[in-house]
């Protein structure tokens, strides 16, 4: 499957975490178009999504109004990884925010959610080959246009909606202009597990390495699932600039190098 990027550019500029959902069954249009793209959006052997017609309730943990609480979607997302490829984590970061995108593009509610949910308990829903294990899992269903309570509070708590400027995340500080600059802006505003922005960029021959900053780790979650994610944005903010190009994986602290088709273009 191509990358829809005239729906999913859009998306992500929209898109932010929801933790309280109205308790309603979502259509079945929806739902059909949200499997369709599971079946379809794999764009790496390492990673796959499902689509669980449960209560994320069945498999959610975390503590009632705080990090990890999410309540009242009526269907889950599991993101799942083979995990004895060295790319795992990045694959699922990758693949696992273009479905979060198509339901958001499709007017749903969406949250990664990475420590409180039940591995166990969703295994039983999925079925996984030997060497697959659920790595995150999201709630998707229909939003408030008014945000609850748990959701404002968790905002402004946890100022989760800001993000780093540019020039931070860019080794040397020098951000480019044109379009890389618009890619790493689509990149910028991608989600990450407390909102830690583990990604940094080194452009060099025209190309984009993502690689993680040195802040140590802060939780059993893998930077290297965020930065999957980030790859997701920037990749889509280059094709709408005109730089369509392939991923490269690297080994750590790399991740990944972007590899635009017309390097002369940066
Ligand atoms: C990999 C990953 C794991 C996350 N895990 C959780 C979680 O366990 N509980 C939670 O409430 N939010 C979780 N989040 C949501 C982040 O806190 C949120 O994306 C971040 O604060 C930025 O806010 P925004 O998504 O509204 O832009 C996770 C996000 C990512 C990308």
């Amino acid at each position: 499957m191509d990358l829809p990027v005239s729906t999913w550019l859009p998306a992500a500029a929209v898109r932010r975490s929801w933790r309280s959902f109205i308790r309603k069954p979502l259509d079945e249009e929806r739902l059909a178009r949200v499997e369709r793209v599971c079946r379809e959006f794999r764009p790496f052997p390492e990673a796959r999504v499902e689509l669980v017609r449960e209560p994320v309730e069945k498999v959610a943990t975390g503590v009632v109004g705080g990090y990890g609480r999410v309540s009242g979607a009526p269907c889950y997302l599991a993101f799942i990884g083979r995990m004895v490829s060295n790319h795992v984590q990045e694959c699922a970061g990758y693949t696992g925010e273009g479905l979060i995108l198509e339901a958001t593009s499709l007017g749903l509610g969406t949250c990664w959610v990475g420590g409180f949910f039940k591995p166990g308990a969703v295994a039983r829903s999925v079925r996984l080959a030997g060497d697959e294990a659920v790595i995150a899992i999201s709630p998707i269903g229909i939003v408030s246009s008014v945000p609850r309570l748990t959701d404002i509070t968790f905002k402004a708590i946890s100022g989760s909606s800001r993000r780093r400027e540019l020039e931070r995340l860019v080794e040397g500080g020098r951000v480019p202009e044109g379009g890389i600059k618009a890619a790493l802006e689509a990149a910028r505003r991608a989600p990450s597990a407390r909102n830690r922005q583990p990604w940094r960029f080194r452009i060099t021959d025209g190309t984009v390495t993502v690689f993680t900053g040195s802040e140590k780790q802060d939780s059993k979650l893998s930077p290297r699932l965020d930065c999957g994610i980030a790859m997701l944005h920037l990749e889509l903010g280059a094709r709408a600039a005109g730089l369509a190009g392939r991923w490269e994986f690297l080994e750590a602290p790399n991740v990944a190098r972007y590899v635009p088709a017309a390097t002369s273009s940066f």
